[in-house]
């Protein structure tokens, strides 16, 4: 039975022709074995091969006939030195995958500067296949535009994860370091077929337990498995560990003790662990410690660290998801509040991680208006792979669009053409040191992440990291054929399924500029009305401000004037009522219920309408997929009918839910057109 655990690599037999057909094109596999990223490489090739075509490749040292595979570098192969690619700029992770002719016989070659970038070729490669692509004309050349492409595990020891609905953590912490599961190597192999290469292991609300020695051990354990994949290993870290494990009276970043105690710990992680990637740090957040607790700033707190890396070559990558009760007035404009002002107050190895948009990972929100705002600092965006506001793990909403949306958003920053990418890709503002994070949608699910479909989430978000300018239509297409069928009646209409999926979220939960109207504490399904939260800014009403007049956040200069934290043009666009994207319009304005909509309809019946709009396209989502019985296996088409079928039932439940609320507050009958029942 399909149980979704091979996720996008299934490597099944392919139909009989393609099998065929590219079977004829890989007669032999010549790949290197002599260091560990070469020997997963080649079992990679083999089994991948094997999957799709249903019968071994033979391994040879030497091209014996037309139609081999030849993978690796000019270091490693001297096949491949003799074909004389320049490979100085492909860098560590970067391949060419490219039709040659070698000894007189046709082959393919896929051919990189490192041994990691032979095995993302390799997985690029074999996804071709998976995907039934042509592989005649070949002539790929692939490097990532982002250096660090890294999993956020919101992971607590206890295995609990934060904002998971996958089942538990998949560290199983209590074995290793010395039972290191099968699983983890599964996950790197997932990993690196999508050019991910660092993962952060434990929650960002972390305690002090992962930096005892006890702990450390464990971590170097999965570092170790990780190792050939390319995937480095990050640590979240507790800015107040110093005092909870190290015996000190305070965790000052100005205190020479504190730093020395840092140092030391750097230097013990180090030993155990040589390609250890660094430390995110959440702090002054929710009240998490940090350096605030001293009166020093973000950046002091950040240094301090990243003094204590920097001599192995560690990063720190500090949020900027900072949430207290500092600004009632509007917490959109905290993060940007306390940290535009540290521009250029940061070390070279410290990266600012910023969440997409301003409040926190709704279904739609602007882009957040760090980006473009501190061009002295690398930025890294935070996406939140896992569906916290989005429908937990049984809606269908495919993340790619909402990803596309924000690094296709241009930030104005340097006049049009500043798009959110360039300031992550660091071409914007000439940064080296760049990223990317995705908070992991992963537990130990038999399928990972709670539903087929929130893989594709996982596979969008590390295609994007490797280049943030490729379309999630394509991604969404790419992933589709890999996990369930190449058969064209079957891609499309899930493809578009897929790549409607989000706007139907946004439509059935938070219409037109509307946010976190989810019950408080846990998220899932509609609470607009709910004023129980104990901080003001936790309530939904804070967020939809809806009275007898009208509705929406004013953040507009006559409001509190976080259409200044952007770019002037876009500033003034915002500011106008006008000119506002009405898909942003109640973020930044509040107006009356009867405003005019471009549509000619008062705000009020564009609401409704809205709301039955993604009920509708819910509905026509569990239609599409009704229609495709048969295409695939039964297990994985049941749960995702079975899985529709609670959105639909949800999707209802929030449009009524919400609709009969605000009804409630505005006064206003039903629109006509709605009025009546179905
Ligand atoms: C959200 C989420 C929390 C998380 C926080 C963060 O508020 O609900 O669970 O800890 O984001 O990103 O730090």
């Amino acid at each position: 039975a399909e149980d979704g655990y091979d996720l996008w690599l299934r490597y099944r037999l392919l139909a009989p022709e393609q099998a065929k057909f590219y079977k004829n094109r890989a007669t032999e596999l010549i790949a290197g074995s002599s260091t560990p990223t070469q020997s997963v490489t080649r079992g990679e090739l083999l089994r991948g091969l094997q999957g799709l075509l249903g019968r071994d490749v033979p391994l040879s040292d030497s091209v014996t006939r037309d139609n081999a595979i030849i993978v690796g570098t000019p270091r490693s192969s001297a096949l491949i030195a003799q074909l004389h690619l320049d490979t100085q700029h492909l860098g560590h992770d970067g391949y060419v995958i490219r039709n040659v002719v070698v000894d007189g016989h046709a082959a393919t070659a896929i051919v990189a500067q490192e041994d990691m970038g032979a095995l993302y070729g390799a997985f690029h490669f074999l996804r071709l296949l998976e995907t039934g692509q042509a592989i005649d004309h070949l002539d790929l050349h692939e490097t990532p535009r982002v250096k660090l492409r890294v999993l956020n595990h919101w992971d607590y020891l206890n295995g609990q994860v934060e904002r998971g609905y996958a089942g538990a953590s998949i560290w199983d912490w209590w074995k290793l370091p010395d039972w290191r599961a099968p699983r983890y190597t599964d996950y790197a192999r997932a990993n690196a077929s999508i050019g991910i290469n660092g993962t952060v292991l434990d929650n960002v609300n972390a305690g002090a337990t992962i930096l005892t020695s006890t702990y450390l051990q464990k971590v170097a354990a999965l570092a170790d498995v990780f190792r050939p994949y390319g995937i480095r290993v990050y640590l979240s870290i507790r800015f107040s560990s110093p005092i909870e494990i190290g015996g000190l009276k305070t965790a000052d970043p100005l205190d020479p003790q504190v730093q020395a105690w840092w140092q030391a710990k750097a230097d013990e992680i180090y030993k155990l662990i040589p390609d250890f990637g660094g430390f995110l740090v959440k702090a002054n957040s929710e009240g998490q410690p940090g350096p605030e607790d001293y009166q020093r700033s973000h950046a002091d707190g950040a240094n301090m660290l990243a003094n204590a890396l920097a001599p192995h070559g560690g990063i720190v990558m500090w949020r900027a998801f900072v949430y207290s009760a500092s600004n009632p007035e509007d917490r959109a404009k905290q993060a940007y509040d306390e940290f535009k002002p540290l521009d250029g107050r940061f070390r070279a190895n410290v990266l600012v991680q910023v969440k997409n948009g301003p409040v926190d990972f709704q279904p739609r929100e602007p882009f957040h208006p760090l980006f473009g705002a501190m061009p002295k600092t690398p930025l890294m965006t935070e996406f939140e792979i896992t569906k916290e506001y989005l429908g937990f793990a049984t809606h269908l909403v495919y993340l790619g669009p909402l990803f596309e949306e924000v690094l296709s958003a241009d930030t104005m920053a340097h006049g049009k053409g500043s798009m959110v990418a360039k300031v992550i890709d660091g071409s914007l503002d000439g940064h080296a040191l760049t990223g990317m994070a995705g908070v992991a949608n992963i537990g130990t699910d038999r399928d990972w992440c709670g539903s087929d479909f929130n893989q594709a989430n996982w596979y969008v978000f590390g295609r994007l990291a490797w280049n943030p300018s490729l379309s999630s239509r394509a991604i969404a297409e790419e992933w589709v054929r890999m996990t369930f069928s190449n058969d064209q009646a079957f891609v499309k209409p899930v493809v578009e399924m897929m790549m409607g999926s989000r706007e139907a979220a946004v439509d059935y939960m938070t219409p037109l500029g509307l946010l976190h109207l989810m019950g408080p504490g846990h998220h899932y399904g509609p609470a607009p009305w709910d004023a129980s939260e104990s901080s003001a800014d936790w309530r939904p009403v804070y967020y939809h401000r809806a009275n007898r007049q009208g509705i929406g956040f004013d953040r507009s200069r006559s409001g509190s004037d976080a259409v200044d934290q952007y770019a002037a043009p876009l500033a003034a666009q915002f500011n106008d009522l006008k000119q506002t994207p009405e898909q942003y319009l109640l973020y930044f304005h509040h107006i009356g219920w009867d405003y005019r909509m471009r549509s000619g309809h008062t705000l009020w019946y564009e609401l409704v309408a809205h709301y039955t709009q993604g009920v509708d396209d819910v509905k026509r989502m569990r239609q599409t997929w009704l229609g495709l019985h048969g295409y695939i296996d039964e297990q994985r088409y049941e749960q995702t009918a079975a899985f529709l079928t609670i959105q639909e039932k949800e999707a209802q439940w929030w449009r009524d839910a919400s609709i009969g609320y605000f009804q409630s507050i505005s006064g206003l009958p039903l629109p006509p057109a709605y009025a009546s029942p179905p």
